[in-house]
């Protein structure tokens, strides 16, 4: 079962650890006029992170499924979250939007978000960032504006199973897992976005994989990206690609 706790102001973390993979996986709902889930979980989670919803929502009332990128963990469940509420709209990237999702079996509604966008939910305001090849061509982020709370998705990952709120500097744990995954192409578009979240100053980040951080423990992670290696390095999920690959 997910486990749902409430984070600041209407903003509820949805959190499932799978023990094989040594990583949690998070869902954001935030409860308001329009409410908005902000990744959705595969497709096999469905039926748990629609029971989660429902603790909280009628999850025929979402009305925006935010897909930060198209992977199965933050997309696997969007069909059926927007075929269940009538209102709703799948929000992703202006490129997402072109070059994933206007290409595939979806028929609902679909809105393209670009630099600076904004989506208002009621007594929240979701503003987009661009953030492309951290770590997909068609990612984008959300700010929360009322909360500043910051979604960066997949930036900001902890492994292993985490509390609600994370305290501990894991920042190399962090670096470590994302070399051995491959995750990152390179270390620019990422090293530009960890600039401009210092510069949003956020008060709160809500990473997909691991605890939700404030402010201060949040150093600790841009810190280690900026000080150790997190770039691929020949290896995906640990498994070392031949020489020249
Ligand atoms: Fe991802
Ligand atoms: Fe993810």
């Amino acid at each position: 079962m997910a486990r749902v706790d409430h984070l600041i102001g209407g903003i509820y973390r949805i959190s499932t650890y799978a023990p094989e993979k040594r990583i949690s996986f998070n869902q954001f709902l935030i409860d308001d006029d329009e409410p908005a889930l902000i990744h959705t979980g595969t497709f096999p989670l469905y039926a748990d992170v629609r029971a989660a919803v429902a603790q909280v929502i009628d999850p025929s009332r979402l009305r925006y499924v935010i897909v930060p990128h198209f992977e199965a963990d933050e997309c696997g469940g969007m069909g059926r979250f927007v075929a269940e509420a009538p209102q709703s709209v799948l929000a992703c990237s202006m490129i997402g939007a072109r070059v994933n999702l206007q290409q595939w079996d979806y028929a609902g509604p679909i809105k393209g978000m670009q630099d600076g966008d904004m989506l208002h939910l009621g007594k929240h305001r979701l503003r987009f960032w661009e953030t492309p090849h951290v770590h997909h061509w068609d990612s984008m982020m959300a700010v929360e504006e009322t909360t500043a709370s910051l979604f960066p998705s997949d930036l900001f990952i902890q492994p292993n199973d985490q509390p609600a709120i994370v305290r501990e500097n894991l920042g190399t744990d962090m670096c470590e897992w994302y070399r051995a995954a491959g995750l990152f192409g390179g270390t620019d578009p990422v090293l530009r976005v960890v600039s401009r979240v210092e510069r949003l100053a956020p008060a709160w980040v809500h990473p997909m994989h691991g605890g939700s951080m404030s402010a201060d423990t949040l150093k600790g992670y841009t810190t280690a990206l900026r000080t150790q290696p997190f770039a691929f390095d020949g290896r995906l999920f640990g498994r070392h690609l031949p020489d020249g690959a």
